[in-house]
Parts: structure tokens; sequence; C-alpha cells
């Protein structure tokens, strides 16, 4: 797909010189040169700029943000394209991550809803209204499977699933990038943080990692090769190391397992000074060392460090880097330009899009984020009743669109009070935000029939740079949830959060619990839509709830351990811990509904079937019914999960492979059917090679990850 514009760009780079070609390995953020405006320009015609961040810092994602500026990048990509010698234009790239001026839910809440088709709607909105900014690039999907809730940057993720996390991949790459890279409103994509970012030690951002290359095979690397498989355009190497080898500075990443093992033909950018951070990680002596060691390994673009153009004329001329070296990053910056006709359509065009369907879709995908927790009857709420709203997010706005919102609205965000004030159609709201000092809040709820608590974390403790030790809901919290309780009323208590909170001795103490996450501009609205029923709640985790805080890592696809402890699959007479049980509070894919779903008849439609067939592409049925035997019609996401039982390889207790979600009526009936092949029973050994092995698999199928559902078929 970019190596179609080898031999284009192999012409052009014939006519560079060294100092242009390193030019185009060179990032740069405008801000530090806003009122050096000159020395941009003539940096810009000496071809020294590649490619432009739109960022004002290095940990942008809870920055308070400029807008976009299109005009200034149109000018600013003039002078580049008709005053500097080659004409090269360079390429601007934001953080464009889950939303623009409309933001979508958290990838992690996204994740949720489980509902692919809606994921790639959404993010083809935001491609239409970043493109419409002068942004072609951007810095998204972030694809780290991560173990550990303490780490702020697991709500940028798909959660603790490789095959969410491919699925997440295709969506998002499709969604930005179309179906044909050169339309104004295509945006590149950029899957990150390759690699294993998301298994930083005790959830410390930029901390170490140890993963096996069994691990990195089977749960870090799946999200990429199917981003990579869906024809991203970038990928951005992280700042971790791995095993003591900085991802930066690794052939193997870079260039063995990523371009040898899954094929990937774009450009690698490095994250912001993730060059220049080997010296302070003792990985190399200085930033010239820095800069060998990444173009070496196959590092092309070099974010904001300044490393590549300070350095690599001078590793040519004493022989440490070839030119050869350099013109191949060279070819594939220039390969993915050509591939996005930035040589035909340089600028930024403004354009039109249909901002309140936009809206409405990320309302949409809000509703289906959402995870009903816990539901004792009380929802769905009455929208005349007499309802009592109180908490700290009761007026919360900048929280609700979460980390990494650089160009959406905090005033258009419509807060929980305002929206439910909106969707009531009589009885008394009272509210009050519980924040201050003085809290009345009993003597407020007598006249309520129901109390609403709007409850959860800031965005401050989410995102880059803003990881906890403690995943535990905040004490003033806790003790609101337990006055209310004391008052006799039944309380519903809506999260607004970016992290599963370990909520062991909080839910007992509520009658309702509807996990809203941090889900964008429609949060509130959204929210309302399922407090008042106008929407049947359908999200199902994405990761795993802990009961406390002390039990993480908890994920659900672990393998066996040699003596059976209680720790995700049932009870078992050893417990893993004697001061509390380790199994989850709720595990992963699970989510309540207003309806009740029943499931019948799961059936495959061979006992065996041979090795051979399937390498040859046989494949094998599996189908469940799912009955709606509830009041509602409702959506449900049916699961299908595999174990391996024996194999070379210890392979995970259950294996999510593939999900359906189905809108089913009241008292219908609906079959669900599954196909598996060859790619869905396998394993990668720790050298990358694909295997299937003979033997049993038992199949689940059913609404999360505990279902008895069972069902087994041979591998002969
Ligand atoms: C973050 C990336 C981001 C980049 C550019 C880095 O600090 O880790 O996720 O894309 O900055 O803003």
């Amino acid at each position: 797909m970019y190596k179609e514009y080898q031999k284009e760009a192999q012409k052009i780079i014939s006519k560079m010189t060294l100092k242009e070609k390193i030019g185009q390995l060179n990032q740069i953020t405008i801000t530090p040169y806003m009122n050096d405006i000159k020395n941009l320009h003539s940096m810009i015609r000496n071809g020294e700029v590649g490619s432009i961040i739109l960022a004002s810092s290095a940990t942008a994602g809870n920055d308070p943000q400029g807008h976009v500026n299109v005009d200034l990048y149109n000018e600013l990509q003039k002078i580049a394209v008709e005053e500097s010698r080659m004409g090269i234009p360079m390429i601007y790239g934001r953080d464009v991550i889950h939303g623009h001026r409309t933001v979508y839910p958290l990838p992690l809440a996204s994740a949720s809803a489980f509902n692919d088709s809606l994921i790639e709607k959404c993010y083809r909105n935001i491609a239409e209204e970043a493109t419409a900014d002068g942004i072609r690039w951007t810095f998204s999907p972030m694809l780290d499977i991560c173990h550990d809730p303490r780490w702020g940057r697991i709500v940028e993720g798909p959660g603790e699933d490789p095959y969410v996390g491919a699925q997440m991949a295709k969506a998002c790459v499709k969604g930005f990038q179309g179906d044909d890279l050169t339309d104004k409103t295509s945006l590149v994509a950029c899957a990150k943080h390759y690699l294993g970012y998301g298994f930083s030690e005790g959830g410390k951002d930029y901390f170490r990692t140890e993963i096996s290359d069994a691990t990195l095979q089977n749960y870090v690397l799946p999200a990429f090769r199917a981003a990579v498989d869906c024809g991203v355009g970038t990928v951005m190497s992280s700042f971790n190391d791995i095993n003591g080898i900085p991802v930066s500075g690794s052939k193997k990443y870079l260039n063995d397992i990523l371009r040898g093992q899954l094929g990937f033909e774009g450009f690698v950018v490095s994250d912001w000074g993730a060059v220049e951070q080997q010296e302070a990680m003792g990985f190399a002596e200085d930033r010239k060392d820095c800069a060998k060691n990444s173009i070496k390994a196959g590092l092309d673009l070099d974010m904001c460090d300044k490393c590549y153009i300070e350095n690599l004329e001078a590793l040519v001329n004493e022989g440490q880097v070839s030119e050869e070296t350099i013109n191949l990053a060279v070819e594939r910056m220039l390969c993915v330009k050509l591939a996005m006709g930035l040589f035909q359509r340089p600028y930024g065009e403004k354009h039109d899009y249909d901002k309140e369907m936009h809206l409405a879709d990320a309302r949409e995908l809000a509703a289906e984020s959402m995870v009903l927790l816990k539901n004792d009857g009380v929802l769905p709420l009455k929208k005349d009743a007499n309802i009592a709203l109180f908490g700290p997010f009761v007026s919360e706005r900048r929280s609700l669109l979460g980390t990494w919102s650089l160009d959406g609205s905090e005033k258009d965000t419509p807060t929980i009070c305002e929206a439910m004030s909106a969707a009531k159609s009589g009885g008394k709201l009272i509210v009050h935000n519980t924040n201050g000092l003085f809290d009345n809040s009993e003597y407020l709820s007598t006249d309520a029939d129901v109390i609403v608590l709007a409850l959860g974390e800031s965005h401050w403790t989410t995102g880059e740079h803003h990881s906890v030790s403690d995943i535990s809901l905040y004490a003033s919290q806790i003790d609101l949830i337990n006055r209310m309780r004391s008052t006799g009323k039944k309380v519903v208590g809506v999260f607004f959060c970016g992290r599963p909170m370990a909520l062991e001795g909080v839910v007992e103490n509520l009658d309702a619990v509807l996990y809203a996450w941090h889900s964008g501009s429609e949060t509130a609205n959204a929210a309302c839509d399922i407090l008042f029923g106008d929407v049947v709640p359908s999200g199902k985790t994405p990761v795993t709830f802990p009961r406390k805080a002390t039990h993480i890592p908890l994920y659900y696809n672990i393998t066996a351990s040699s003596h059976p402890v209680n720790g995700y699959y049932g009870d078992h007479p050893q417990d893993n811990y004697t001061d509390s049980i380790a199994t989850p509070l709720y595990p992963f894919g699970f989510g309540l509904s207003y309806t009740k779903f029943e499931y019948s008849n799961l059936v495959v439609d061979k006992q065996e079937i041979t090795l051979e067939d399937l390498k040859q592409g046989a494949k094998f049925d599996v189908s469940i019914s799912v009955t709606n035997i509830g009041d509602y019609d409702g959506k449900e996401t049916v699961q299908l999960y595999i174990r391996d039982k024996v194999a070379s390889l210890m392979r995970p207790m259950r294996e999510l492979k593939g999900y359906k979600k189905e809108l089913i009526k009241q008292n219908q009936t609906t079959n669900v059917n599954f196909q598996l092949s060859y790619n869905d029973l396998g394993f990668y050994n720790e050298n990358g090679e694909y295997l299937v092995e003979k033997g049993e698999f038992e199949i689940y199928v059913g609404e999360n990850c505990l279902t008895e559902n069972k069902l087994s078929i041979k591998v002969v």
C-alpha cells in the first residue's frame, strides 16, 4: 500500500542533499517559534522540517489548549511547497484521540460498547472534523493492552484483551483513514505506543517493563498486527524499555518484528523525546549516540527532541551511519506523504460537516459505552419523580470530556444537572453540589423519591503522567454514599471515571450503579438516556473490576496455575490471599440490561476437525439461541471464548475470539452464529510463529467471561 510509492520516493530522494533528507526526519512543535516566526520560516525554507506537531507540550493530554489555526498551517505549508528547494510538503499531526470538536467516549469507554461499526462511524466523523481544521495525521489509536488500572493511560486504550484491542484497532484505523487516503477528509492514523508501554511496572508512567517474547506475541502485538493489516500509515515508538532495551532504540522491535514479521510499510515516529531519552535510560552516551541507535533501529521521524537534525549529518560523515539508512527512512516518510496525496493537495481544506449528526453519534456511542453494574429494580427512573441529585460531579464539565480532548468545548458540554433537568417531565430536581465545606444533603433529600449521586474521578487522575497508586473510591464519596444510604431512600450511583475503580464495600450501599466513564461531549445526556430508560443499557466491561485495589493485576485471560486457587474462575479450596477474596467484583465482559437474556441451545456443527482441513481453510460453526425474556427490547453482546486445553505453551483459561452485539426484541429469540477457523485457534510461539496444535478446545459462549455455556471440539 505504501511501498507502491517507493520508486517515486526514490526519484525524489536522488535529487536531495543529505541535509534535506535529514530535514524530512525532523518533527518540530511550532509553539516555541510563535514569537520567532521568521526563524521558523527560514527553517522550513531550508528544508529542515519534515513534519509539525500541533501540541504545545510534551504531555499535552491534560493541557488547556489553544485552538487549531488552519490559515497559519497553510501559510507555513506554502513556504515548504513553494519556497523550499525540493518543495516537499510537511505533514501536520495532532493528538486527535477520541474526538476533535465533538468528543466521543474515551477509548476504554468506547471499547465497552463492543460495537465496531458504531466506533468506526464515530472515528470517521472525527476525521471529518479534524481535516476541516487542516490536520491530516493523528496520533491515535492507542493500542496498549494494560493489566494495571493504576496506569493513568489505561483510559486511552482498549483495556486488557488483545482481541478487543485488535477490533478497536481496525475500527479506528478504518474510520480515521477512510477508503481513500487521498480524500480531503482522510486522517492518517498512528498505532501507538509501540511497544509494551501498557505493561509498565506498577502502573507507573514511563516505567520499565519485563515482557517475555511469548507474552509480547500473544497479548501485546495482536492489536498492532490488526492495525498494520488494515493499512495504518504510521506507528509511534514508545518511551519504555522491554527487558532492558528501549524500544525506540531497538532494531528487534522496530525493524525485525514490526516490519519483518508484521509487514508494516509506513513510517515510525518516535514518541515525544523518546530518542534523546535513551541517554537518561543509560542506553546511550549522549544525544548523538541516541540518534545513532534510533536511526539504525528503524525509527524514521524524530519527534521534537532535535537529536536527528543535530547529529545525523555528522554520523553519516563519520561513517557511523550509512546514507543508505537515511535514504530508507526518508523513503518511508515520502511513501506516506505520496500515498495520502499530500503533493497534490498540500493544504488544509476547510469543509462543512454535519455537526448535529456527529453529536447524535457521540450520544449513541456514549450510551452504548456505559455499563450498568448493578440494578435492584430502581432503574429506570420515572421522568416525573422527585429526584435529589448530589455529589461532586453535579456541575462538572471538563472531566466528562476526558483526557486528550484538545479541541472539545468544555462550555458546550452539558453537566449531569443540566441534562437531567432537560430530560425530566415533571417532579422536583433537588440539586446540591456536594463539594464544599458545608453539606446538608440529608436534609435536602427529604422530599426526594430517589437520590442520584454523581460520583467518580477527575480527568486529572487519568492520562499521561497521571497514574494513581490507589484506585479505591475517595473517602468523601464513600461517606456521601453511606450517609445517603442511611436516609432509607433508594440511592443510585453514577460514576464518571476513566478507569475501573475498586468498588467493594461501595456498591453494596447503592441500589443501582451506572458506570458512565468520561464519555465525551454527550456524557451527561447519554447517562440520562439510560437513567430514564430512553436507552436500555448495553455496555460491557472491557477490563476486570477488582474488588480491592490491592488485587491488581487481575485480568481474565490468565493461564491455569499449579494449584487450583481462587483467582478468577470460581470457588476453589485455596485462596490467593488469606485476607480477602480475590475473585473480581465484575468480570471482563460484564454488564446488565433493563431486560433479561436467556441463553440456550449451544451447538457446534462438528465434534472433530482435522488440523489439515483447518490449514486449508475449513471452518466450523458455533451457534447459540438468545431469548429476551424481560420487559424491554435490548441489545446483548454475545461473547465467544476458547480454551486450548493442552498446548506446548500454556494457554489462557478463556480467550475472547468473537463477539456479536444484537438487538433482541422482547419475547424474541435470536440465533447467534460464529464461525471459527485456523486463525482463531492458535497462538504465537516466542519466535512469532503461529501454531495451531491438535487436541481438545473448549468453547464458551455467553454473557461474560464467566459464562458456563460450554462445549468442546477436537482438532485431530
Ligand atoms: C505522548 C503521546 C502523544 C505525544 C504527542 C507524548 O508525550 O506519549 O501519546 O501522541 O506526546 O503529543
